[in-house]
């Protein structure tokens, strides 16, 4: 296991370590020069073209891809996309308008309730687009199209590399879509793939800086609560970075739309309690900021996670952490980056299992 291990400590760290390449491989992996091209998995331009809907469906950091997803593809294609907790989905009779495209999200691909949400999908007449990571899944092989993620094997129970390679997958959906529609200029779509293509190398970057967040990581190892606040993709941010935290370090975590925090989770703001709040979207710097100040001023210790260049952070974070800039629609992928750090080194300094924690297991193939 060592070997396999390749010189980490825990399958989970290799794996946080190996997302600039499964990032670059997934984004590799479907551009033909420099278009994006799905003709390969057999989803032409005119499937695309005529796509009213999006149900977007998946569990657990699938399900956070899917909600980030829908930020990015609302605003790209103009086309309203749907997002449901595959458990949810396949038990609410719904609605499936003409010209829907399903998107079943599955690193393994054998998720039974995703499994069970596809076949529903399919059985009400919609078109399903598997973003899959295992070749050959049961989810792989029942989709209509297939877009494979390049992540290579997981093994952490806590995805990571998974996730990353999910999210370039979607935003190569979206701007195909977009560009397809009209609402994207080739030149545009060729500057934003230029953009996508330097993910890799900023995430390296965030990783190559590690120690600062593992410095926090054991400062804060011994909280009983934290609470992860954003607004828009950055609250899709907040719900992985909560999740990410929860399920390897067993402390409480919540993530909260940062405006709907006055409407109950204020009330659990004491001294010192941990708040992280994330920046990435400029439209929304000055609203979230707010909220930082409100629980602050209720006593929270404040992360901040935000862009480089947004220095005024400090006026009232107490640990602030930038990421590189990139577009708007790209932010979850750095921002991500160093949750995934935090949760690790988090559970590292409790002495925990970081790879396998309690109670949960890789792949959930019953109900
Ligand atoms: C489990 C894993 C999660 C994963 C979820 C969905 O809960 O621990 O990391 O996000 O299942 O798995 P899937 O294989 O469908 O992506």
């Amino acid at each position: 296991e060592a070997a396999e291990k390749g010189g980490y400590e825990h399958f989970m760290l290799k794996e946080i370590h190996e997302q600039p390449k499964a990032v670059q491989d997934t984004i590799g992996a479907y551009l033909k020069g420099n278009q994006i091209d799905f003709s390969e998995i057999g989803l032409e331009d005119e499937e695309l073209a005529s796509i009213e809907r999006f149900y977007i469906i998946g569990c657990g950091s699938a399900y956070h891809v899917a909600m980030a997803a829908k930020y990015v593809l609302e605003d790209m294609t103009q086309i309203p996309v749907e997002i449901d907790i595959a458990s949810e989905f396949r038990y609410r009779n719904p609605i499936l308008v003409k010209n829907s495209l399903v998107v079943i999200i599955s690193q393994s691909g054998e998720t039974a309730d995703s499994l069970a949400a596809l076949r529903l999908a399919k059985e009400k007449g919609a078109a399903v687009l598997g973003i899959v990571n295992v070749v050959g899944s049961s989810i792989a092989r029942e989709s209509d199209y297939t877009l494979y993620t390049y992540a290579g094997p997981e093994i952490s129970v806590a995805t990571t590399k998974a996730y990353s390679t999910q999210l370039v997958a979607m935003y190569l959906v979206a701007m195909r879509t977009a560009q397809i529609r009209g609402l994207l200029s080739d030149e545009d779509c060729e500057k934003m793939i230029a953009e996508l293509q330097t993910l890799p190398k900023k995430i390296q970057k965030i990783l190559d800086d590690k120690e600062r967040i593992q410095w926090f990581a054991s400062k804060y190892a011994n909280a009983k609560d934290m609470f992860f606040l954003g607004r828009g993709l950055d609250y899709a941010i907040s719900l992985e970075g909560s999740l990410k935290m929860k399920e390897i370090s067993y402390i409480h975590s919540e993530a909260y739309a940062a405006g709907e925090l006055k409407h109950g989770t204020i009330s659990l703001i004491e001294d010192n309690t941990l708040v992280v709040g994330i920046l990435t979207q400029s439209n929304l710097y000055e609203k979230t900021v707010s909220n930082m100040v409100e629980v602050k001023s209720r006593g929270a210790y404040l992360m901040g996670l935000t862009t480089y260049g947004n220095y005024s952070i400090e006026d009232n974070a107490d640990f602030s952490v930038y990421v590189p800039k990139t577009d708007p629609h790209f932010a979850t992928s750095l921002a991500i980056i160093p949750l995934q750090l935090l949760g690790y080194y988090v559970s590292v300094a409790k002495g925990l299992d970081v790879d396998k924690p309690r109670n949960l297991a890789k792949s959930v193939t019953v109900e």
